[in-house]
């Protein structure tokens, strides 16, 4: 379309590009996240609305994962999308140390919909970031060094939160910065010891207190843990665990930060995952979901005493993006949005008709392990034999695996499949007959790994 482009003379597309140009161009010019390049088959997008994505050639894709688990509220929602537009007619972009509108209202919103006393709020570009500074902040408050982080998590891409990551993707990124010290999660462990609930959230608990004594309590800032541990297995924690992790920060002055970035914001079926575990951390951190990934924001809540502690003292961290007017009328419009239409008790609504399929699957499916969900946070494992051995290891690959990965691409189903699981994270707007037909999907899948079991 070579017409007249807001006053150039040809628009930044000269001609319509095929899918195959593309997605070459995209391979050749850019590099590609957590993998070699020339090894990604990047899915080709057109456009997205709803519960949908769609191929440039029309064929129309389930979004089971949210894409990263972040698009909350559905793809182009019209008052999302009119919201961003309003603020960017209004005033797109100011330096940190200004006063907005925006600003204004959004600080005052996360207040009221934020449990406890997390009144005050630091804005960042997104999860990694947001970590990044409340460790900054824990560390500052604190006057120690120290970090403990649980083995089984992800909590961003950048050098200090690669280190506070425990999975694999740390490895390549090591050394890290100095002062983080990795625990193991209570699950899912210690069911193979044949332990109830209650002994492994009391045995557990010891052991973290031992590491605690171990490490010098007086040199620990702070404990950082995902409420409900998302790509590194969907594992809720045990009951009690969180209100005895609370006290043990307590007891020994240590920080505790809760990474909401792929639990909070209405995924679990309440606005906070934490509140179905009766803590309130020192920090929360956010981001996907805050914005449903409309536009790059993140944000670290402080409760009172810290937040105070920043009124009379230094806080030594900035960005340039901080507090962005656009992200800000993002992250209002969403969650207006997702409080007006009802989203997160859909969420909880829709988690239970989840857990009747998930529970469906498992009885027909003699491949599928277990079936893990909080509201609309969850994750099917995929076993090798009776024994509940995984059908891929730790960290490895089984052909079955990625035949089934390959079955839900031609069938229209968009989710995650990693090693011997794989997620079940839809927008929280969708109706229990699009989530069924998900599980359809999922249902016909499931023979390909039935055929892979060993008995
Ligand atoms: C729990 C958790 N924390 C932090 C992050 C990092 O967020 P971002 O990719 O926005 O930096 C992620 C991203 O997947 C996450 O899942």
């Amino acid at each position: 379309m070579a017409s007249e482009y807001l006053g150039y003379p040809h628009t930044f597309a000269e001609e319509p590009m095929s899918t195959e140009k593309m997605v070459e161009l995209c391979k050749k010019h850019t590099l590609y996240t957590w993998s070699a390049t020339d090894a990604v088959a990047p899915l080709p997008i057109a456009r997205a609305e709803g519960v949908y994505l769609f191929t440039p050639e029309g064929q129309r894709i389930l979004d089971f994962n949210s894409q990263l688990m972040s698009v909350l509220i559905g793809h182009a929602h019209p008052k999302v999308i009119a919201a961003m537009k309003h603020q960017l007619d209004e005033l797109i972009f100011v330096y940190p140390q200004t006063a907005t509108q925006v600003r204004a209202r959004v600080g005052k919103l996360l207040a009221e919909v934020t449990p406890g006393d997390i009144n005050t709020f630091f804005f960042t570009l997104g999860g990694a970031e947001a970590n990044e500074n409340a460790v900054k902040a824990a560390r500052l408050y604190t006057g120690r060094q120290k970090i403990l982080a649980s083995y089984r998590s992800y909590h961003g891409g950048t050098n200090l939160t690669m280190g506070l990551t425990g999975d694999p993707r740390r490895w390549p990124n090591e050394p890290a910065s100095p002062g983080i010290v990795h625990f193991m999660d209570p699950r899912p462990y210690d069911y193979s010891f044949g332990q109830s609930e209650e002994e492994i959230t009391r045995n557990h608990l010891a052991y973290l207190e031992e590491t605690i004594l171990m490490e010098g309590p007086s040199t620990i800032a702070a404990l950082i843990k995902e409420t409900v541990t998302g790509t590194n297995g969907l594992l809720a924690p045990t009951q009690g665990w969180l209100r005895g992790v609370r006290a043990l920060c307590d007891k020994y002055g240590i920080l505790l930060i809760l990474d909401e970035v792929m639990a909070g914001m209405g995924r679990t079926g309440k606005m906070y995952a934490f509140e179905h575990y009766d803590v309130i951390p020192d920090l929360v951190t956010l981001a996907k979901g805050l914005t449903s990934s409309y536009f790059p924001l993140g944000a670290v809540g402080l409760r009172d005493k810290i937040a105070d502690h920043f009124r009379k003292n230094v806080f030594w961290g900035g960005l340039t993006y901080n507090s962005h007017p656009v992200g800000l009328a993002t992250a209002e419009a969403v969650v207006r949005v997702m409080m007006d239409e009802g989203m997160i008790e859909n969420a909880a609504k829709m988690g239970r008709v989840m857990r009747d399929e998930m529970d469906r699957l498992q009885k027909k499916h003699p491949s599928m392990a277990e079936g893990r969900n909080v509201g609309l946070f969850g994750m099917i494992d995929v076993r090798k034999n009776s024994k509940n051995e995984p059908l891929a290891p730790y960290n490895g690959a089984h052909p079955a695996m990625n035949a089934l990965a390959k079955f839900f691409k031609d069938n229209g189903l968009f989710t995650f499949v990693r090693w011997a699981s794989f997620t079940c994270n839809p927008p929280l707007c969708i109706t229990e007959e699009q989530l069924r037909e998900g599980f359809a999907i999922i249902d016909r899948g499931l023979e390909i790994t039935d055929a892979a079991f060993e008995g």
